[in-house]
This record gives structure tokens, sequence and C-alpha cells, in this order.
């Protein structure tokens, strides 16, 4: 499975701050907000990761991360001209996706759950068509939102709905099989002008092929796409960090995936 960082867009919630500054560098707590999502695909088992971001910031990216080498990852850049929509990253991706299944990450989202990893490598395994995770959210009206029956089968997927109905909101990480990239490529803009992930995620609803998983409440989740959220966001990873829970450490996780050599332990005198 391939990985991809969508970390562009225009910042205009957090002017001026993101004036000359790309959001998704931004500090979350101690380290940069790409982080985050870059430790959820590291945690899902995948090491090779396109990054996209808007082409006057991606030599920020390039000197932050570089090749991926320092943490065992083969990282590639590439540009969105222009915020054309999430769903844009599936075409920029598609010559790095080639025919493999492929993961979607919003580079402002911090996800952060105990076994993570293991919910992660398990949903890989069984992907077929699209799979989705949901976090109940006290504002459904901000985000995404699936409604599921009975059965847990999603019936439908709004964005940003002004009645929506159920407080299920779907996260910044999407996993497509081969197909989400044809389908991506026939998808038409929306009347924002934009190629809207939702559109995407509802032809796999109505193919009978989405599947979402709630994360349930051990889970910890935000977009930190407003002042307010980025500074909980930052309480929350240095108040995990104080109790000893590290969180977007990638370093650490590259060990503890196997991806480097274990840090040698330190002995006395
Ligand atoms: O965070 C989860 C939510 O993300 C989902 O629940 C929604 O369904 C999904 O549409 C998205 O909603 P947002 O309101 O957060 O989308 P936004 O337009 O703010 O874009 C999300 C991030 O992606 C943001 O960091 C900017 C970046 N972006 C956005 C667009 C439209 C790009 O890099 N390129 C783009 O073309």
């Amino acid at each position: 499975m391939r990985g991809i960082i969508l970390a562009g867009g225009t910042g205009t919630r957090l002017d001026p701050v993101t004036r000359a500054v790309s959001k998704q560098l931004l500090p979350v707590y101690d380290k940069p907000m790409v982080y985050y999502p870059l430790s959820v695909l590291m945690q899902a088992g995948i090491r090779d990761i396109l990054v996209i971001s808007n082409p006057h910031h991606l030599d920020a990216y390039r000197r932050l991360l570089g090749t991926g080498a320092d943490l065992g990852l083969r990282l590639e850049y590439a540009a969105q001209p222009e915020p054309r929509g999430l769903a844009e990253a599936l075409l920029i991706g598609g010559e790095f996706v080639g025919d493999d299944q492929l993961a979607l990450t919003l580079g402002d989202n911090v996800l952060v759950r105990p076994g993570l990893s293991a919910l992660l490598r398990e949903e890989r395994r069984r992907l077929e068509g699209c799979t989705l995770f949901g976090c109940p959210v006290p504002d459904p009206r901000r985000f995404g939102v699936a409604e599921l029956d009975a059965s847990g089968q999603v019936v439908s997927l709004e964005e940003k709905p002004d009645r929506p109905r159920s407080n299920l909101a779907v996260v910044g990480l999407y996993l497509y099989d081969n197909e989400a990239l044809a389908r991506a490529a026939e998808l038409k803009p929306s009347d924002r002008g934009e190629l809207e992930i939702t559109d995407l995620n509802r032809t796999f609803v109505e193919s009978g092929t989405a599947r979402l998983v709630p994360l349930g409440e051990e889970a910890t989740w935000f977009d930190t796409g407003t002042h307010e959220s980025l500074l909980e966001a930052s309480v929350f990873v240095r108040g995990e960090e104080r109790q000893g829970r590290p969180v977007g450490r990638v370093d650490d996780i590259a060990r503890e995936m196997g991806y480097l050599p274990a840090a040698p332990v330190r002995t006395g005198g």
C-alpha cells in the first residue's frame, strides 16, 4: 500500500499565521503538524509515501523530511498548484500509486488511539473498496458525516450538512483499493469548484463497498484547522507526553515498526 499526505490548501482560517508558513508545518506542541499524519501512515505499516503541498511550500517539506531514509521510509513530493479539492490528491498521486492500494491522509489531522497500528494493519488486510474511520463529534456540521444502519453499513455520506443525520464525523484518513484512481478521474467539481473526497467516497457507498470503522471512545482526533483546535491538540499532546504516552514521535515509531535498528541500550558506566 502506498501513502499520500495532503498538506496543501490556503490555510485562510489560520491567517495571518499561515500567510508565510505552510499550515501543516506549524507546531502541535513539540512537533511539526505533519509528523502526526505521517506517524499514522507509519503505524499502518506504509513506507512509500507521497507528500503533496502547494508549489511554494514543497521545499520546506523536503528540508524537513528529506528522502525519508532517516526513518526507513521512501518519501516523494508533488505539487498541487491550486487547492482543487482533497480528491485531487488521487489524480496527482496516480502515477506514484501505480497499481497498488493507497491510504490518503490529511496533513492537519492528529489521530491517536491505543492499538491503532494493529487496527490499521487489519483494515489494510481486509480492504475492498474504501475504508473510512469515524469519530463522534459535538458539531458534525464542520465535517463529512456518515450515517450507518443498524448493522453498521454506511447508508449516507454528506459533506458539512446543515442537518447532520448523525454525530459521526469522517476522519481525514481514507484507505482505497486501486479502483479509487479511476473513480477519482471521473469526479466532477462541486459547487465550490473542488473534487470532493465525500463525492468519491459516496461512489463506494453506492457500489456497496464502503466500510466505516468507528474508532470508539478511546480514540482522540483533532482536525487542527482552527486556532482553537490547534491549541487543543497541542495541550492534548503535551498531556500525553507528560503521562509517558508519546504521540507523533516518528523516530520511535520507525524503530517500533522495525524500519530502523533498535536504539542501543544505554548501560551504566
Ligand atoms: O478533517 C476531516 C475532514 O476533512 C472531513 O470530515 C471532511 O469530509 C473533509 O472534506 C475535510 O474537511 P475540511 O473542512 O477539513 O477540509 P479542508 O478544505 O479544510 O481541507 C483539509 C486539509 O487539506 C487542509 O489541511 C488543507 C488541505 N487541502 C485542502 C484542499 C481543499 C489541500 O491540501 N488541498 C486542497 O485542495
